[in-house]
């Protein structure tokens, strides 16, 4: 809902090494001046989540992705429990860029997010249609069922936000029409609350898909649009701060 504060949310993806951990500081100082009015978090390589957060006590850092099982035979995988015992506060899961790269399901996420829960962790599950879906007139269809398959039953805005990313704006500058943001937010909203009632009004709606400094104050005054998720534009504190000043 509108009344909410807005949640800015950056997601570094494969990029970042130890030398990038002043840029995590930078951006942490700078969210941590705009914590008064709105949310932030910065979701970070897994491999640098635990020093980053010992130096960042007050600043939430977040993974990128878990695995929906607690420990066992899984070579490579993070389990939520270490992404939690790392200091991470919370993660995303259902990336596009994971749904699509590693096959992953709306029941492996519904998995992962249910896994990240039960590790403690806030979750952002994402959402969004290609570009060949929402040409073929099923943008609608094809992001509402990953919503209903993706996010668990036990789902609470306590816990869970949703990241509406249309795989076609991510990374290519080029972002939807206002209306179409409202539409998808819109119907996103209409069934959380078919869902889970009034609870449903509190569960944050981000849009994400080349969110900048420019766009922001639009895309973020759409109705039902509680914030966003940022790549490219999270990547520095200088590229960061217009969107967290817009919401
Ligand atoms: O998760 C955020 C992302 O997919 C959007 O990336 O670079 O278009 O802001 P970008």
């Amino acid at each position: 809902s509108r009344a909410m504060r807005k949640f800015i949310v950056g997601n570094w993806k494969m990029n970042g090494t130890s030398a990038d951990l002043a840029e995590i500081e930078a951006i942490a100082a700078m969210a941590t001046s705009y914590a008064a009015s709105v949310d932030s978090a910065l979701c970070i390589p897994a491999t640098l989540i635990d020093r980053a957060t010992s130096r960042l006590l007050e600043y939430t850092l977040g993974g990128q992705d878990c695995h929906m099982q607690v420990s066992g035979a899984h070579t490579g995988c993070v389990s939520a429990e270490m992404l939690a015992d790392a200091g991470a506060a919370l993660t995303l899961v259902g990336h596009s860029e994971r749904r699509a790269g590693q096959n992953e399901t709306d029941a492996d996420i519904r998995g992962k997010a249910q896994a990240a829960q039960n590790a403690g962790l806030k979750v952002i599950i994402c959402v969004g249609e290609t570009l060949e879906e929402r040409d073929a007139g099923q943008a609608l269809e094809i992001v509402l069922g990953q919503v209903q398959k993706s996010v668990p039953d036990e789902a609470g805005s306590d816990w869970l936000s949703i990241a509406y990313e249309p795989v076609w704006a991510i990374g290519t500058g080029r972002i939807p029409e206002d209306s179409d943001v409202a539409e998808m937010h819109w119907a996103i909203r209409e069934q959380l609350v078919a869902r889970f009632g009034p609870d449903g009004k509190n569960i944050s709606i981000l849009y994400g898909g080349s969110m900048n400094g420019d766009n922001a104050p639009m895309l973020l005054a759409i109705p039902n649009v509680d914030g966003g998720l940022i790549g490219g534009a999270s990547l520095t504190a200088t590229k960061f701060e217009p969107i967290l000043a817009a919401a």
